[in-house]
């Protein structure tokens, strides 16, 4: 039997080891969250800096780690960043114009790395090797299976607070080329903050949810509070993009046990979990949660297999024909699409499904409507007015899924804020939308 301890052991370097193989022009792929490599990360960036390096680019989803080539322009030329989907440190690269945004739907990414790049290197952090030789990448699938297949070579940072996903992604040591050990307190979302106004929210759409449904919740704070307003129910499934911190509590106080799901029955599936701790003590050697990759858990024809399908995402803005914008303000990349429209439709397709995009009715201490006459220009529209279903703020839902104009744009004018309703009925009429 093959000593996998001793490849371990002859593969085993120090990050400043892997970074001294890293060329000039090379891609290097990254997934995302807890996946991303820090300790490479930096020692690449050392290399860079010391001006051994040009042109060097990073692809990633949801920056996890404050990186080095994210953080101001001084490693401009040396190592761009390229990112599926922006979280806070990317925000300020992509505005500041020293890294670049690949636009996607999340489902497709395996297909635009398979096509399109050919990867230098891709490294991802895992669990400790099992004894077979094998590591898991822990809470996330994601596109890593499609970067693998398309890279020349692998790096690893090992973490022993790396949860071992036994339903996920793995890899053999006999497909890595180097791996460093790394053991450190992985990071964490902070909790939502959840005010007055996400739990009425929370609480509107969870009158709409009929026990026995499969939930999907996205990323933000009113998510999370449709998640805690959901504690009440029975017999709830999983099936999302991001297992988050409110779903550990749902599994926990027996609202979700995946029990009435149409495929995966039993089983809470993602493809990648980021959040508290909680959640990767949670999924550390536990069968009853697949995490697979997002061509699959993010497929509309698979998300709608299960009944009742039920997506609540986030917006940013919202036009009066429906329109929804999620990742920018203005031409600002704020984020990405994600997966909001593969939910959107998933859940419409679905028998009983129903998609809500939910956010409070203004920004900025009430100075600002999130429901607009037209969007923000530059505003990027995310989920179409053809594919919306229901819109909720703190002043209830809109119906707008096969509705006339007339009908969406008196339903969006009465869930905005009542300091702007006037304002919108005026704009609608001068735009002749409101007969
Ligand atoms: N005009 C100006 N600023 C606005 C705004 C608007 N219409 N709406 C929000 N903002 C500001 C907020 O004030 C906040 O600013 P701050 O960071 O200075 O406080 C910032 O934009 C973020 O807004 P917030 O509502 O707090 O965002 P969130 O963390 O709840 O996330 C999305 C909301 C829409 C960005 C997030 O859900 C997303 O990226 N969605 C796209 C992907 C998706 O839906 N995926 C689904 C599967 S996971």
């Amino acid at each position: 039997m093959t000593d996998f301890k001793a490849l371990y052991n002859q593969k085993k370097m120090t990050a400043d080891e892997v970074a001294a193989q890293v060329e000039s022009g090379w891609l290097i792929g990254m997934d995302s969250a807890i996946a991303q490599t820090p300790a490479i990360m930096d020692a690449v960036c050392r290399r860079a800096e010391g001006g051994a390096l040009q042109g060097v680019r990073v692809q990633f989803l949801l920056d996890s780690y404050p990186f080095a080539f994210l953080a101001d322009d001084s490693l401009a030329a040396k190592i761009t960043g390229q990112a599926w989907f922006a979280s806070s440190g990317a925000r300020k690269a992509l505005a500041g114009g020293w890294a670049d945004y690949i636009p996607n739907y999340y489902r497709d990414c395996p297909r635009h790395i398979r096509a399109n790049y050919d990867y230098d290197a891709f490294c991802v952090s895992v669990s400790p090797m099992d004894k077979h030789g094998y590591f898991s990448l822990g809470t996330v699938s994601s596109y890593s299976p499609a970067m693998i297949d398309k890279a020349k070579r692998i790096f690893v940072e090992v973490n022993d607070n790396t949860p071992r996903a036994v339903c996920g992604a793995q890899l053999h040591i006999s497909q890595i080329t180097g791996l460093v050990e790394n053991s450190f307190e992985l990071p964490t979302l902070p909790p939502a903050k959840l005010d007055e106004t996400s739990i009425t929210i929370g609480n509107l759409i969870a009158e709409q949810i009929q026990d026995g449904s499969c939930i999907q919740l996205g990323i933000g704070a009113i998510p999370d509070a449709v998640g805690l307003a959901l504690k009440q129910k029975h017999d709830l499934g999983i099936h999302t993009e991001m297992f988050t911190s409110s779903m550990v509590d749902l599994i926990e106080c027996g609202a979700v046990n995946n029990s009435k799901k149409q495929i995966h029955r039993g089983v809470s599936v993602t493809t990648f979990a980021f959040g508290s701790k909680a959640i990767n003590d949670y999924i550390d050697d536990n069968p009853a949660i697949a995490i697979m990759p997002v061509d699959y858990v993010n497929n509309p024809e698979v998300i709608c297999q299960n009944d009742n399908m039920i997506s609540i995402n986030a917006a940013l803005e919202v036009d009066l024909f429906g329109q929804v914008c999620a990742e920018s303000i203005g031409t600002k990349i704020m984020s990405g699409s994600g997966g909001q429209v593969d939910y959107v439709r998933g859940a419409c397709q679905s028998k009983g499904g129903k998609s809500f995009i939910a956010f409070t009715s203004t920004a900025k201490g009430g100075t600002i409507s999130k429901i607009k006459p037209i969007l923000t220009p530059g505003a990027v529209v995310t989920t179409s007015k053809n594919d919306v279903d229901y819109i909720v703020t703190e002043y209830g839902l809109a119906h707008l899924r096969g509705e006339p104009l007339s009908s969406r744009v008196r339903q969006l004018i009465a869930i905005a804020h009542p300091d702007f309703r006037d304002e919108l009925r005026f704009e609608a009429k001068k735009r002749g939308i409101l007969i």
